[in-house]
């Protein structure tokens, strides 16, 4: 059958669907070593307060039926909309009303939407791309754009620290948006790598971005005020030239497919009016259970004190585990500052983070080959983008020690 050519660029292989897939099969199958994909932890205290949650949402007829039994406004649930405007004026300062606040299936189709809405032809014919300032990034963006060419790039700059950790860092230098950006974008902390840009880049981003007429798009799905897997502190900044996107994903609720975008009116209209052609309305399943814990405050406390604490202990035995494993290896860590992610590099590693991938597969430990994060660097033949993977440290801890003990046995066979 012949496919449009809308139909053959969405259906190819993507790296979106080679991680989903691998996902989805070794969650099915079990056994796997799973240090790849993106689920959150099951907490337990958290589990318990989202079951606590539905259950009162079942005793209550009208809340029930907002869940399941009404079509939400296009622009997603109004009472969760209007909920969190009032928890983030009251917690940052910020000016937001429900108008400012636009809901999607998930921030991945969050992220498709704003994309293809700013970015590829324009109605003179040009085209416009949106720059990411720093890769690796996320791996998710990579498809998104209706045409291609949607993305343009920068190398990071590389600070090599104590203990085998490293940063990445803008290059400012080498930002230099071009007459063909339409937007910036970050995501923050960054997914694959776990690192947080300081609040000194995200303040020169934002200020280069107003200066070019640009929107700063900030992909905060780890972020805060929630899920918070942030380890150190920084300052969050909102304004009407910043594009904020959030996520109900790494509260632990994946499956409710959630994605928040904060930004102004003109935008969020846009996203209301697509939300309807593409799907009539976005799920409430989520804004219907959290609306009460967002509302009172309760979310951000289990935000501070047990997802962040959680995430953070984890990030700290899988490095210790790391460190035990690659012993007398050539290996660097990304220092671990936020999300769910260790960021392996393998200096002259001489096989490809590919054929590590497939190996490590082969012997039961899903990980991902970091090639995949570098939209927008596709042409770019560095070969640091064949030098790292990327580790999920969220599932249980026997899991990931022993999947880290094999990928210290790989490297070093590979490494001879
Ligand atoms: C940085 C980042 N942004 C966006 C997403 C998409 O999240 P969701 O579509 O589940 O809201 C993810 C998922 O892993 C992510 O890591």
């Amino acid at each position: 059958m012949e496919f449009s050519a809308f139909g053959r660029r969405y259906a190819r292989h993507t790296g979106a669907l080679e991680l989903m897939e691998d996902l989805g099969a070794a969650m099915a199958r079990g056994g796997v070593h799973m240090l790849g994909g993106g689920n959150p932890a099951q907490i337990p205290e958290l589990e318990a307060v989202y079951r606590e949650e539905m259950a009162r949402v079942l005793d209550d007829p009208a809340r029930f039926r907002r869940m399941l039994g009404n079509y939400a406004s296009p622009g997603g649930e109004d009472r969760f909309r209007e909920a969190l405007a009032a928890l983030l004026n009251e917690h940052y300062g910020w000016n937001l009303s429900p108008a400012n606040i636009a809901l999607t299936g998930g921030s991945q189709s969050g992220f498709f939407q704003l994309f293809n809405l700013l970015a590829g032809e324009m109605p003179d014919g040009s085209r416009r791309r949106i720059l990411l300032p720093l890769t690796p990034e996320y791996i998710g963006y990579g498809d998104t754009g209706v045409s291609t060419g949607m993305f343009s790039a920068r190398r990071p700059e590389i600070e090599l620290l104590d203990e085998r950790m490293f940063k990445y860092r803008v290059d400012f230098d080498a930002l230099q948006p071009g007459s063909d950006t339409a937007a910036i974008c970050v995501s923050r902390p960054t997914n694959p790598t776990g690192n947080v840009l300081t609040d000194d880049e995200m303040t020169r981003l934002s200020a280069i971005a107003r200066a070019r007429g640009l929107p700063l798009i900030i992909d905060n799905a780890y972020g805060l005020p929630f899920p918070r897997i942030v380890f150190n502190e920084i300052n969050l900044h909102w304004d009407d030239n910043t594009i904020l996107c959030m996520s109900l994903s790494k509260i632990g609720l994946p499956a409710v497919r959630c994605g928040i975008v904060i930004a102004r009116e003109e935008i969020v209209q846009a996203l209301t009016a697509m939300n309807a052609v593409m799907s009539l309305a976005v799920p409430s399943v989520g804004p219907v259970l959290l609306e009460r814990l967002l509302a009172s405050g309760e979310l951000l406390r289990l935000s501070h004190e047990v997802i962040r604490p959680f995430y953070q202990a984890r990030a700290e035995r899988a490095v210790a585990w790391v460190h035990e494993s690659l012993a007398g290896c050539d290996y660097r860590i990304h220092r671990p500052e936020g999300a769910l992610f260790l960021w392996l590099w393998f200096p002259g590693l001489p096989i490809s983070s590919q054929v590590l991938y497939e190996r490590l597969k082969a012997r039961g430990v899903l990980v991902l080959s970091g090639h995949y994060f570098f939209p927008g660097l596709e042409e770019d033949d560095w070969r640091h983008k064949q030098e790292c993977i990327r580790v999920t440290y969220s599932q249980d801890e026997a899991t990931v020690r022993e999947g880290i003990r094999i990928v210290g046995e790989e490297v070093r066979a590979a490494a001879g």
